[in-house]
């Protein structure tokens, strides 16, 4: 795959993706949002990538947010498409039907705290920073920030970042739910790698039906989940892969998935 702004490689069903304008800390310009549209209709629909991770080029940024020179001078209806646009590559993030792994190296801030709170976990270097600094730009976050936020971390804490716009480092981030773990720098590609080629040996299957069941069954009430996990877990129960897996424990050997 050719993009102007990322680098993709796919090995051993994990596909690596890097958001690569360095010299601009990896802001999201226009570019750049259509390439992770792009990139992530292809991820979908390859089955050779069964995990994704999404990191940025550097040392110092995974995404340090929207580019603000393509902010500064919006209509309202542009900034309402903007905000659109960018919600709609992020929905397709966390929609994938495969695990997406934010390896958050250095600053997300803004659209790229947005960005790696649409992935299914966040795993940070300890030199990261974190948080939604669009207050001090007279804006409010677009990309679903003000929705995720209070989802993963609660709303008191949602309501400080955001009203305040500070930002936060990657312990904190961990104590109050942002990130899932925390890496010293140089360990953070080989912790992420691993978790990636576990799930990757997975069935696809079930992952991406339990995908289903938590990030759906998060929009209803609890009841209507627990409805939704009976009926997903029909379909799982009877699948090949709930045969083999359940077979190969007996056995006591590996399960060999089909994803089916
Ligand atoms: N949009 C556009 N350009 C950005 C950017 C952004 N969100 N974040 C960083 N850059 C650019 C800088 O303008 C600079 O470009 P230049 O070298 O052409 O001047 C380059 O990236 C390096 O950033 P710099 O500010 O010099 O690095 P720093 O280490 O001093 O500060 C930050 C790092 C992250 C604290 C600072 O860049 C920053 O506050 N960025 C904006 C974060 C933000 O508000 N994001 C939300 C946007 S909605």
């Amino acid at each position: 795959m050719e993009f102007e702004n990322l680098i993709t490689e796919i090995e051993a069903g994990v596909a690596t993706v890097t958001v690569n304008r360095p010299d601009k800390l990896n802001a999201l310009n226009k570019a750049t949002i259509d390439d992770l549209h792009r990139c992530f209709d292809t991820l979908r629909e390859d089955p050779a990538a069964r995990v994704v991770i999404l990191r940025g080029a550097g040392e110092k940024a995974f995404v340090a947010g929207a580019d603000i020179g393509e902010l500064a001078n919006m209509n309202s209806s542009e900034a309402e498409r903007l905000a659109a646009h960018g919600q709609d590559m992020v929905n397709k993030i966390e929609n994938l039907g495969k695990p997406v792994i934010a390896a958050v190296n250095g600053f997300a801030l803004g659209g790229g705290c947005e960005l790696a709170m649409a992935c299914t976990f966040r795993y940070a270097a300890d030199v990261a920073k974190l948080g939604l600094p669009e207050t001090g730009l007279g804006l409010i976050p677009g990309f679903g920030g003000t929705q995720r936020l209070p989802r993963l971390v609660g709303r008191g804490q949602a309501l400080e970042l955001v009203l305040t716009g500070g930002m936060i480092d990657a312990a904190e981030a961990q104590r109050i739910g942002l990130v899932n773990k925390v890496y010293p720098a140089d360990e953070l590609m080989p912790a992420v790698q691993k978790v990636a080629g576990k799930l990757a040996a997975k069935s696809s299957l079930t992952l991406r039906i339990a995908l289903k069941s938590i990030g759906e069954g998060l929009q209803m009430t609890q009841d209507s989940g627990c409805r939704l996990e009976a009926a997903l877990f029909g379909v799982c129960g009877s699948s090949a892969d709930a045969r083999e897996g359940c077979q190969a424990f007996m056995e006591k050997r590996k399960p060999e998935f089909s994803d089916g």
